[in-house]
């Protein structure tokens, strides 16, 4: 069965878009997800066939080679993509929103038409390397350098839980080029060629949760970078960063969605087939309540989500909405993979059910991206400056 909420409207494109994923991401992806989870191998083939399908570039504009389809299109992949497998959702996610969105708020024209069309067609591959050994919450103290020398930029230091990292052609990565002024105006964006000199990828980490999703660190040692490839202004990258941060949050909101529709989905289907009492368990309240309350959180979720992805597409900043839809859905995301495994019972906790799957690829989601604690810090800080 296919539990679906109509909540939300979408555009004839969006709809279609909305489709097409659908079926791709049930027919092709979710049939992959255990064994990706089993292996940790990365799901090379979901997306070899997302790049056959032109899904590697819906939010790039269509100038630079993309479907033009914005933050709402790139939340529409994304949910389809986490009710289907969580780690394609991954590596679909540091692609198209952490890798192309900071060239598309804040590329140069010349690097954007250098680098978009090259991702939107899935001829290579990008991730976003922000966090450090020493650097994850408090992001601006990040002490990877950048000094200049001539024409070119020399990185020095090391990142850590690198989405993409061993898989991707080019990697935006964010470097001290002044360390006493740190966020402000001290750190720059560049986007990095992964075939450079000086440009190492160490072991991969292996993880509680989205198994096939590829995690790695990154060194960089004397690693030359053509001043081209600042991606806006020296100096303005913890801008960069932040900025990407509230559009990838958006998405990772409809993400768990996606994956919390998968568990309502589970959970209906186990309660209506199991019997206990001489009824089968879904007749018990307490098992619909389970139910209920997994749709009101999916439906006010997916609400939130698509409402954020619109008012980004309008150019509007929306960096404590994104922080509200990061927290919200990230925890109501957690909380039907519990109820999915509670409705299982006993069953729910063996490895051959997909519940435990979802269960354990869901924690990730309140830490990465920001912690929800950080994405509080945000909303309490908008706050008091809306509400002085
Ligand atoms: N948009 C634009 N500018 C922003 C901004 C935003 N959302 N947020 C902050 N800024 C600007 C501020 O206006 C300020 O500018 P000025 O110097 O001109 O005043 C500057 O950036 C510094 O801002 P703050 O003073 O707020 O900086 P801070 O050091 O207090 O840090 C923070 C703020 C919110 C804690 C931030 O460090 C943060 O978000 N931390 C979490 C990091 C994070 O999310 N890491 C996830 C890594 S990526 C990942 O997980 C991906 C993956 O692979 C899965």
């Amino acid at each position: 069965m296919a539990a679906d909420f109509s909540g939300i409207e979408f555009s004839d494109e969006e709809n279609m878009l909305r489709q097409m994923v659908r079926e791709f991401a049930q027919k092709e992806v979710a049939p992959t997800a255990e064994h990706t989870d089993r292996t940790g191998e990365f799901p090379w083939h979901n997306v070899n066939r997302m790049k056959e399908l032109g899904l590697l570039g819906v939010p790039v504009p269509q100038e630079y080679g993309g479907a033009g389809l914005g933050r709402v299109g790139y939340c529409i992949v994304v949910e389809e993509l986490g009710r289907a497998c969580n780690s394609t959702a991954n590596a679909f996610g540091a692609h198209a929103s952490l890798c192309e969105s900071p060239l598309v708020y804040y590329g140069s024209p010349e690097l954007k038409q250098r680098y978009l069309p090259r991702l939107a067609k899935g001829e290579i591959l990008g991730a976003f390397a922000l966090t450090e050994p020493n650097a994850g919450s408090d992001a601006a103290a990040l002490q990877t350098t950048a000094v200049k020398e001539g024409r070119e930029w020399v990185l020095n230091g090391s990142k850590v839980f690198i989405t993409n990292g061993s898989v991707a052609d080019v990697v935006v990565v964010f470097a001290a080029n002044d360390k006493k002024l740190g966020a402000h105006g001290g750190i720059t964006a560049f986007l990095v060629d992964a075939k450079s000199d000086g440009f190492k990828v160490g072991k991969k980490d292996d993880k509680m949760g989205i198994r096939g999703s590829d995690t790695v660190p990154l060194f960089f040692e004397n690693l030359h970078v053509p001043e081209e490839n600042v991606i806006g202004n020296v100096g303005e990258g913890f801008k960069v960063a932040m900025g990407t941060l509230d559009s990838g949050r958006c998405g990772l909101g409809a993400g768990c969605m996606g994956a919390a529709m998968r568990c309502l989905e589970l959970g209906l289907d186990y309660a209506k087939g199991r019997q206990q009492f001489g009824q089968p368990i879904v007749a018990f309240e307490a098992i619909q309540f389970m139910l209920a309350e997994m749709a009101e959180m999916i439906y006010t979720g997916r609400l939130l989500a698509y409402h954020v992805a619109r008012k980004m597409d309008k150019g509007e900043r929306v960096t404590m909405e994104s922080a509200i839809v990061k927290t919200y859905c990230s925890e109501a995301g957690m909380k039907c993979a519990d109820f999915a495994v509670q409705i299982h019972g006993g069953t729910g906790f063996m490895a051959e059910y997909p519940v435990q799957r979802l269960f354990r690829d869901a924690r990730v989601t309140k830490i990465y991206e920001g912690t929800n604690e950080i994405q509080r810090l945000i909303i309490a800080r908008e706050l008091l400056k809306r509400f002085p």
